[in-house]
């Protein structure tokens, strides 16, 4: 059997602490203005979420929500947080700023920038800042020689050429078509350099099939296990995957087959804004060149029917 390694990746996070927490308007299926979160039960689960993940060793950095931008919380959608390492200089972390498809959620990033850069990080955006294409962070994660970047319900295709060019990377698009996996973390969970969670069913078929092809061992989930349970939406901290509460007992005893330790946490009043553990939570040390490939000039690779 071949070895596989953990993702060097996942042990940075930002999040955003919901105190402005709310269903404001309705811009995935999940969201229903009548269902609104307890406040006091969300801030609670969120909490629990953060001393998980501390807990596991990994760090923690904490935005304030702005009281206008109720869906800031799914912090994973400010931007792309890459960190570049230039020779034997200094590494410096950057952030591709998500350009969003909705006017709603435009607001969060005039806050997350700033924020970002007093951070002590870089920050830019695709295309040119406000009237670039589509970009959501959600629909972009790294995945064994590119980044693998979901587009249709919210990233524009357009965007993907951007991204490659400007992080000198190769960029595998894939086109979501499910109206409830409308962002790719919906649907696809990196696990190790081998193994990763995929819900077929949120793609297109020739992106789908494509997908499967780029994973060697793929734990495929049915569209009720990743629709019901949010399952894909879990983070991977080592050999820890922190998963929404109410994992399917099968994807379960796969993980822990591969020597996965599994943690649950209950963020159920996040659902009710479409997001879970992954949203919740955006990975700032992806590293490039160590994590992605450089590729000169950048590339964008669809699939061949798409
Ligand atoms: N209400 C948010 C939206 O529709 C949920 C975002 C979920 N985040 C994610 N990374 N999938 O944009």
């Amino acid at each position: 059997m071949t070895q596989s390694r953990p993702l060097a990746w996942g042990r940075r996070y930002v999040m955003v602490r919901p105190d402005h927490f709310r269903i404001d308007y309705a811009i995935n299926p999940y969201m229903d203005l009548a269902a609104q979160p307890d406040r006091r039960r969300a801030m609670a689960q969120w909490v629990g979420l953060v001393s998980t993940i501390e807990g596991l060793g990994a760090t923690v950095e904490v935005v304030p929500q702005r009281a206008d931008a109720p869906d800031m919380v799914y912090a994973m959608n400010l931007g792309l947080g890459v960190v570049r390492v230039d020779g034997s200089g200094p590494v410096k972390g950057h952030v591709v700023m998500s350009h969003m498809r909705y006017a709603e959620r435009r607001m969060e990033t005039l806050s997350a920038q700033p924020w970002f850069e007093r951070s002590g990080r870089t920050t830019s955006y695709v295309g040119r800042e406000g009237v670039g294409a589509h970009l959501e962070a959600g629909d972009v994660f790294a995945w064994r020689d590119a980044l693998v970047a979901g587009f249709g319900p919210r990233t524009e295709e357009l965007a993907l050429k951007h991204l490659a060019g400007d992080l000198g990377v190769r960029v595998r698009g894939v086109r979501l078509t499910h109206p409830a996996m409308y962002h790719l973390d919906l649907a696809f969970c990196p696990l190790d350099d081998r193994r990763a969670m995929v819900a077929p069913g949120a793609f297109d078929a020739a992106s789908a099939e494509a997908l499967l092809e780029l994973v060697p061992e793929p734990l495929v989930l049915t569209d009720a296990e990743a629709l019901t349970t949010f399952c894909a939406n879990s983070i991977v901290i080592g050999h820890t995957v922190v998963m929404p509460a109410g994992c399917p007992e099968r994807v379960r005893s796969v993980l822990v087959g591969w020597g996965f330790e599994v943690v649950e946490v209950d963020v159920s009043e996040f659902h009710k804004g479409g997001g879970s553990v992954r949203c919740l939570t955006n990975p700032v040390d992806l590293t490039l060149g160590r994590d992605v490939p450089l590729v000169a000039g950048g590339e964008v690779v669809l699939p061949a029917f798409a």
